[in-house]
């Protein structure tokens, strides 16, 4: 794996396996991390991590999202842990309790399992809600930005790794929480590449240089017309990042 191999996280944002399997054996040469989230899990199950390692996956993400009580989530964070996940998330705002179980679930389990500690991240405002939905649905009085910072910092407090928060936050995460506390960036858009329905983008050297520690891509390279070329693109630029990044030792 090279250091910009580790930073890749490629969305397998299919409704069925062919195609997830069909995009992940033409990345997998890459070594790349591999996002699967609601709609192909829910699908699938658990089988479906299974069939993406037969197409050569050897790292995934399984983006889940969880919230609920804690003990719910704590089995539901054990259980993913079980099928040998790399990376998987809450939702910060289930509060400081269920966060620690699931910190505390993972380290017991990883322990007793023999198997790594998945890095465990929280989601902290959905990138969806915006400042009125947030004050008047949810009843939220602090503007997004520090409601984003106090749920992070509560995140690193329970023991948890990261957040996933998009570019254009990870410098104010990355200072209020310090350089081992890991930011995983979605809205990720090559200089010149389609924006979709994508809000707030930043570039991939642009997101790295902002703090990033992995860079979550989807369409950009799934929808490509040739997405090994335009991983090798984003993984050249994310290795030019990484040379010229504040904190080049922690990569
Ligand atoms: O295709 P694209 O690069 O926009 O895909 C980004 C991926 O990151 C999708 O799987 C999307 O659900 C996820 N994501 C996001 N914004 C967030 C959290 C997750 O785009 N705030």
């Amino acid at each position: 794996m090279t250091l910009s191999s580790e930073r890749l996280i490629v969305a397998l944002d299919f409704a069925d396996v062919a195609s997830a399997r069909e995009m992940t054996s033409r990345l997998a040469t890459y070594d790349i991390a591999f996002k699967v989230g609601l709609e192909l899990f829910v699908a699938q199950g658990p089988r479906v991590l299974d069939e993406l390692r037969e197409a050569g996956a050897r790292r995934f993400f399984l983006d889940l999202k969880f919230h609920d009580i804690p003990n719910t989530m704590a089995g539901a964070v054990r259980s993913a842990a079980k099928e040998g996940v790399w990376m998987m998330n809450v939702h910060a705002s289930a509060g400081s309790a269920a966060l620690k179980r699931c910190a505390d679930e993972l380290t017991e389990g990883a322990g007793s399992s023999g198997l790594p500690r998945p890095i465990l991240i929280a989601v902290t405002v959905l990138t969806s809600l915006d400042e009125n939905a947030l004050g008047q649905e949810l009843g939220v009085a602090r503007p997004i930005e520090q409601q984003v910072i106090t749920l992070a910092k509560m995140t690193q407090e329970c023991g948890l790794d990261g957040v996933v928060a998009p570019a254009p936050d990870a410098r104010a995460i990355r200072s209020a929480c310090g350089d081992a506390f890991k930011i995983v960036s979605p809205g990720i858009r090559p200089a010149g590449a389609q924006i979709n329905d994508q809000a707030r983008i930043n570039t991939p050297s642009g997101a790295i240089r902002d703090g990033a520690d992995y860079l979550v891509v989807g369409r950009p390279i799934t929808q490509a017309a040739d997405p090994g070329k335009a991983c090798e693109e984003l993984l050249r630029e994310i290795g030019q990042a990484i040379l010229y990044e504040p904190n080049a030792e922690k990569a």
